[in-house]
């Protein structure tokens, strides 16, 4: 608690290392492609609009000093460096490796500076020990255990239906970065049928009725051409399975209207639905959230710790879920909706690992003994 002697001073040299950095990341792009600096405007622009904002919130920090949001805003924007889609990706690794550094100091100097942050608390706030779970009743601890266990099992047919949903959507066998990126970006390269046809339909059609049935995709794929020469190709080679005769339980191709699903190009999620995924996920996972979180404050260990893997689930599900409309306009950051998956998905686990882990292992009050909430409780060591 009295570690800091000077803490005006330290915040003062926060600012300037902040504006520092700012400035480092607003330079990065001439130093990584040159004077030729906007070749890349994807990388251009995410180090400029960040390093620009960066430098911004440590001029206002300079002349408002007695203002904390600036720390925090400063906080997001190193997080958003590290996390930034060309971090991830690996195919230019000095641009990695300058956010990863850049991003690495910027969060250094952001903890500094938000001396508060991660459980830190002012000098004249008065200390309060929560319960822990030794405090609580055996119908509570009862209760706290099984909600966490229907919520884990919960979040492995979550993932289980991410993987039946998205394995393969490239084409190839298992889980990538394309099959994350394709239902938010579409697969431009082509229609399903093309992609079908030249890929695991592969034998079931001559070169030359591929080369028609491609004809009639390119030309915008209208019903009198279907009906001319696209029909019988399908009755000949597809009908076997794909009609209601056959009975197979396939898409139907018999049909102008069974075929054209799979004859345009596929732009991916319509804003429409993303709205509609973001607001269910965004209350779901909110409330899911808040119910490990509520259970996790009876958890026993290090403020900062707890605090840093509560807060860690609303980041990431603000990040996952703002990413998914990126993804939509650039797939590359389906490098992002990832990482941002695998912190949530970390920091849930963590919960229900830890708690149960404590629930189960770490011994009740015994009778007789004062709970921590008597005075005896509170004057002792904190946390
Ligand atoms: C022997 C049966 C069989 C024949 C013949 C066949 N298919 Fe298929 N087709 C399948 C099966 C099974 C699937 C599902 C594969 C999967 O999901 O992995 C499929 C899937 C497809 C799909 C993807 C459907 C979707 O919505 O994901 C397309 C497109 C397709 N076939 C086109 C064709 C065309 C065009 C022909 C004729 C040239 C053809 N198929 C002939 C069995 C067949």
């Amino acid at each position: 608690m009295n570690t800091e002697i000077h803490p005006g001073n330290r915040r003062i040299a926060a600012r300037s290392y902040a504006l520092i950095i700012g400035v480092l990341t607003a330079l990065a792009p001439w130093y990584i492609s040159g004077p030729l600096a906007t070749l890349n405007p994807g990388i251009f622009w995410t180090y400029m609009i960040t390093g620009l904002l960066m430098i911004g919130v440590a001029i206002f920090a300079f002349v408002w000093r007695r203002s904390y949001w600036p720390a925090w805003a400063f906080f997001l924007l190193t997080v958003w460096i590290i996390l930034a889609p060309d971090t991830l990706s690996t195919s230019t690794k000095d641009v990695s490796i300058i956010h990863f550094i850049l991003g690495a100091a910027g969060i250094v100097v952001s903890i500094f500076w938000i001396r508060r942050m991660f459980g830190r608390m002012p000098h004249d706030r008065p200390k309060v020990q929560g319960r822990r779970f030794k405090d609580c009743s055996s119908s509570e601890r009862t209760l706290f255990g099984l909600v966490m266990i229907v919520m884990g099992l919960g979040y492995c047919m979550a993932l289980g239906y991410l993987y039946l949903t998205h394995a393969g959507l490239n084409g190839k066998p298992g889980m990538s970065v394309q099959d994350i990126a394709i239902p938010y970006y579409g697969n431009r390269s082509g229609t399903r049928l093309e992609l079908m046809l030249r890929g695991q339909m592969r034998d079931k059609i001559s070169p030359e009725e591929l080369d028609q049935v491609v004809a009639w995709l390119k030309s915008g794929s209208t019903e009198d051409v279907y009906d001319e020469t696209i029909y019988p190709i399908i009755m000949k080679d597809c009908a076997g399975c794909h009609s209601a005769k056959a009975g197979k339980n396939l898409p139907d191709y018999t049909s102008y209207e069974g075929i054209i699903g799979v004859s345009r190009v596929d732009h991916g999620m319509s804003i429409e639905t993303l709205v509609k995924l973001s607001h269910i996920h965004l209350f779901g996972i909110g409330l899911v959230t808040f119910v490990l979180g509520f259970v996790f404050t009876f958890t026993t260990l290090p403020t900062w710790l707890k605090n840093l893997i509560i807060v860690a689930p609303f980041f990431a599900m603000v990040i996952d879920i703002t990413t998914w409309y990126l993804t939509k306009w650039d797939p590359v950051f389906a490098y992002t909706v990832i990482v941002s998956g695998l912190i949530l998905g970390s920091a849930w686990g963590l919960q229900i690992m830890l708690s149960l882990y404590q629930l189960i292992f770490l011994p009740g009050r015994h009778a007789g003994q004062p709970p921590s909430s008597t005075p005896m409780g509170t004057t002792g060591s904190n946390t």
